[in-house]
């Protein structure tokens, strides 16, 4: 279906996160159409996709994007797509992920700060030498990481997988790298289960979600009665503790869709609560999120240039050798999530 101005700003008007200054008029909506129509037009010329994280900007997602998601949704996207050309609109390790998964393909980037804190907290050396103080372990790696990371591991989870994959992986020792807290977060599930797996893990965090505290979610819940309080599991124990529901980004949005309740709290990136306001205007999503400022560096400018005439740093490129050992890494996943 053809975008118009009036058709975005149907979509977005309900949007409310940050500034009521940053709230989306018909007019701004109108300003952004000629950059949507040129990356619709480069799109059918190149044949190109546009796979958009839940936490980018709203006028990406409810535009140009063909396929939105959490990080193994967009995976498994970007692994059965046949177009010549994969635009990944979120950060750089995700943009590589789909590089791995198709070698073949041109996968760009358009995003010039596509950083993530726990990706960057963490090299393909420190993992070497770990191997090599823990010797007996499966190694473990949040998909949050680099192409050279993921060659030196052995299997990759996502936020929507690592419970289930941690506690069917045979070998009782893992190293679980690079995120501390969704390490942490794990040990408790499987104690709580009765496992006996040791899990040793690396000091890396997000640093948007490690900023949440329990006592927060205590002075919502007093203060909004029946209120629903959703986490993602990079958050720390305590948080993880107190909430209704723990999840991926996707998991988060259809546990809301499928809720009765009228009320909810997401300790996350405020992507997702812009997305189900749009989506259920006369809900209430109390509390406060916080912004990714790397996901949020993507524009539709720099979606339309990148398409146009991609930069050198925004071509994905990985060394075959590397891409074959983190591919191994990547469909043990895969293999491991039965889907
Ligand atoms: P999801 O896979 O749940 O979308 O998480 C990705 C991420 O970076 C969360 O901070
Ligand atoms: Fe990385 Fe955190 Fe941003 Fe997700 S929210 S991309 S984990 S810095």
């Amino acid at each position: 279906m053809t975008i118009t101005a009036q058709s975005l700003y149907e979509k977005l008007r309900h949007y409310r996160v940050g500034s009521p200054l940053c709230e989306f008029t018909e007019e701004h909506c109108a300003r952004m159409l000629p950059y949507i129509e040129k990356i619709e037009q480069l799109k059918q010329e190149k044949n190109a996709i546009i796979l958009a994280h839940n936490y980018v900007a709203p006028e990406v997602l409810f535009s140009v994007a063909d396929y939105t998601g959490d990080s193994y949704g967009l995976s498994k996207k970007a692994r059965q797509s046949d177009a010549d050309v994969i635009v990944f609109v979120a950060v750089r390790f995700m943009a590589e992920t789909a590089k791995i998964l198709n070698p073949e393909k041109t996968v760009l980037d358009p995003n010039p700060n596509g950083g993530c804190s726990l990706a960057d907290s963490i090299n393909a050396g420190i993992v070497k030498q770990l191997r090599r103080e823990y010797p007996d372990h499966t190694f473990v790696c949040y998909i949050n990481t680099t192409a050279d990371v993921k060659a030196e591991c052995d299997v990759c989870v996502t936020s929507s997988n690592v419970y289930k994959i941690i506690e069917a992986i045979e070998n009782d020792k893992i190293y679980f790298l690079p995120d501390k807290l969704m390490a942490q977060n794990v040990i408790d599930f499987l104690k709580e289960k009765g496992s006996s797996k040791q899990i040793d893990f690396y000091d890396g965090t997000c640093y948007v979600h490690e900023e949440y505290e329990a006592g927060s979610i205590d002075f919502i819940r007093k203060n909004n009665e029946g209120v629903e309080i959703l986490v993602h599991p990079e958050c720390s124990p305590p948080v993880v503790g107190k909430a209704d529901y723990v999840g991926s980004t996707t998991g988060m949005l259809e546990h809301v869709r499928e809720s009765k309740s009228d009320s909810f709290f997401l300790l996350t990136e405020c992507g997702l609560t812009g997305i189900l306001q749009t989506e259920y205007p006369e809900k209430q999503f109390v509390g406060s999120c916080t912004m990714c400022r790397y996901m949020k560096s993507n524009c539709l400018t720099h979606i339309a240039s990148t398409l146009e005439q991609p930069l050198p740093e925004n071509i994905v490129n990985i060394a075959p050798e590397v891409q074959q050992r983190a591919l191994a890494c990547v469909d043990r996943m895969f293999h491991y999530a039965g889907r």
